[in-house]
């Protein structure tokens, strides 16, 4: 049986293909530059690296915000030195509720409070409360698992459909049988290795490197199955009937 190809698609068929061909191109070069703008300098240093997909999964475990500030920026209100081992030794701890109330609070109010408190009226963190020192107390640790969990399965979903919409058409193009499973598959096996990788890396940040890879397939995979059927869709000529 002779394998359906574009040119035995009508005009409306083929009308039907190119606009979700270049509706899916736009939405998918859309994703990439929301993900460029939101990720990108999450480590500081402009542009998208390895280091800003580790800082979103694996988070910043160097340290808390508390303890960078303490010994930076706000390393001069400090008044005495073994107040400031306190602090440190009170994160270490984990940074429990009854010691913030016995030991760290009194030493906060003496050279914190005074700005940090919302008396103040300052937009800076507010260490009057547990609640509030909590929030610069934690070590980063990324996106949460819940947070993993909500995005891949949106993720899972909707581009398992958008890859079945391109390769449905994709299908159709004349191409050399591997080459053409192999572009097919693609999309599939690299989101299932990216979405692993999310959570891979927190665990480990070797992984950010499976998430760029993954990215990447997917990018190639899709521009070419899209690429190749406008291509074939407009400008390949009908092959001769054999005999
Ligand atoms: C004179 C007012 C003032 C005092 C006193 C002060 N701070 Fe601050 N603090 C600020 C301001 C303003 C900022 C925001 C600007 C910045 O981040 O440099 C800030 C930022 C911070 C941050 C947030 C840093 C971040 O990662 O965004 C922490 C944590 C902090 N201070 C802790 C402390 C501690 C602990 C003390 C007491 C030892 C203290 N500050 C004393 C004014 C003050």
């Amino acid at each position: 049986m002779k394998q359906r190809c574009f040119s035995d698609c009508h005009l409306s068929e083929k009308l039907l293909y190119t606009g979700f061909l270049i509706l899916m191109g736009t939405g998918y070069l859309m994703a990439l530059s929301y993900l460029y703008e939101t990720h990108q300098g999450d480590d500081g240093k402009p542009g998208l690296s390895v280091e800003d997909i580790v800082d979103t999964y694996y988070g910043n475990r160097s340290g808390t915000r508390l303890e960078a500030a303490i010994r930076g920026p706000m390393a001069d209100f400090i008044l005495k030195v073994n107040d400031r081992h306190e602090i440190v030794a009170w994160l270490k701890d984990a940074a429990p509720r009854k010691a913030y109330t016995d030991t760290i609070l009194p030493i906060l109010k003496k050279s914190c409070l005074h700005c940090h408190s919302p008396a103040s009226g300052l937009d800076i963190p507010d260490l009057s409360t547990y609640e509030g020192i909590k929030k610069v107390a934690n070590v980063d640790t990324g996106e949460s698992l819940l947070t993993l969990v909500k995005l891949s399965h949106i993720h899972l979903f909707g581009i398992g459909l958008v890859a079945l919409g391109i390769g449905f058409i994709f299908r159709l193009t004349i191409l050399n049988n591997w080459l053409k499973a192999t572009l097919i598959v693609l999309p599939f096996l690299a989101v299932f290795a990216d979405i692993l990788a999310w959570f891979l890396t927190k665990w480990d940040p070797i992984y950010a490197y499976t998430v760029l890879t993954g990215g990447a397939l997917l990018a190639f995979a899709w521009a070419g199955q899209i690429l190749i059927s406008l291509y074939q869709l407009w400008f390949l000529r009908a092959p001769k009937e054999p005999g």
